[in-house]
């Protein structure tokens, strides 16, 4: 049963902030015991920092057998992959290139997935928010835009049948395409929904004012991301690939509000230190979703250990 058939709940940003600062840690329903990922084959993207390193670790302390780290620098790439390989010598760990600010690089990564034996679990983390207006040179489109969803869309479409095909295990447990996402979409204003063509009307420089443009735009970004899980769990059924939305929480020390400076930058660590989740509990919201939940949350958002169909 997918949960796209049961009555849509009306869930705001500032509901799931609060009930995350009182549910950081997860339930042991999710840790204990905690699921073994022995025999699978998991690839994550912006494994190198942040909620993504730290889910990184957390997998190879599950007992993975192949971990992929699709980064941005291959140099703290290697640099994590000899981290893990030293203490958990029976993960394989592989680091592949990946700049989500170019759709080259986006179908370099999927042609070297189609070359894998097996891929069984893909978690799509890499993202960002900027304060400042900047755009991807090799397609123009304002960076954020494309980053959180143009190229997260095309590697979620074009892995899709990889998955579907590479995935080892489909019959006792299918293939995952976790998508991760941000409550902060729930309350996107989205001013430009009725723009002609619509695209462009994301990457316009004059219209952006600073920070009010730049968590709109980061807002709206994983606003899409909804429409996107949605519309790919009609692409696949979810005996064969699970896809679903995950929401990490409100989450200190990752390089998410690398941008901020003065003020901001104070308020924003002082919020975190009273109220974050640190990448280590967030990481947990990954393992629930990826592995806690099943075909209930083909097409939906999970979020503080909760499902939002
Ligand atoms: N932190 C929060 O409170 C929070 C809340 C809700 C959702 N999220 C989401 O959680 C995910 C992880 O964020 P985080 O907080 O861990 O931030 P982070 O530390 O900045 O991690 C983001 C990762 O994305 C990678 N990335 C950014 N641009 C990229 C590009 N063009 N190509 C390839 N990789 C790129 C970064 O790579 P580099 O290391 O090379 O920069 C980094 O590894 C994001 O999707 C974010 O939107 C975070």
């Amino acid at each position: 049963m997918s949960s796209i058939t049961l009555n849509p709940s009306e869930p705001s940003s500032f509901k799931c902030f609060v009930r995350m600062s009182t549910t950081k840690n997860a339930p042991t329903t999710v840790t204990s015991p905690p699921p073994s990922f022995a025999r699978k084959t998991v690839l994550i993207t912006g494994a190198s920092s942040g909620i993504g390193l730290s889910f990184a670790r957390l997998l190879a302390t599950l007992q993975v057998s192949h971990l992929i780290l699709a980064v941005r620098s291959m140099q703290r790439g290697s640099e994590v992959a000899a981290e893990l390989k030293k203490t958990f010598h029976n993960t394989k760990v592989d680091v592949y290139p990946l700049d989500m600010s170019s759709y080259d690089s986006v179908q370099d990564l999927v042609r070297r997935c189609d070359r894998l034996p097996q891929l069984d679990i893909v978690i799509l983390n890499a993202g960002l928010a900027n304060i400042d207006y900047k755009t991807s040179p090799s397609t123009g489109h304002e960076e954020v835009f494309q980053v959180n969803y143009l190229s997260t869309a095309l590697l979620s479409i074009l892995l899709l049948p990889v998955l579907r095909r590479k995935c080892k295990d489909n019959r006792n447990s299918p293939g995952r395409l976790t998508i991760v996402g941000s409550a902060l979409g729930l309350d996107a204003k989205f001013p430009n929904r009725n723009a002609v063509p619509l695209l462009p009307s994301f990457s316009k420089p004059s219209t952006w004012t600073g920070l009010s443009s730049s968590s709109e735009q980061y807002g709206v970004t994983k606003l899409l991301l909804f429409v996107l899980v949605l519309r790919l769990a009609e692409m696949v059924r979810p005996e064969e690939v699970i896809v679903n939305l995950v929401e990490p929480g409100f989450t200190g020390s990752t390089g998410l509000g690398r941008g901020a400076s003065g003020v901001l930058k104070s308020v924003v660590a002082i919020v975190h230190k009273l109220v974050a989740r640190s990448p280590e509990q967030a990481a947990w919201t990954y393992v629930d979703a990826i592995a806690m939940r099943g075909a209930e949350t083909h097409g939906s958002f999970v979020c503080n250990w909760e499902i939002y169909p």
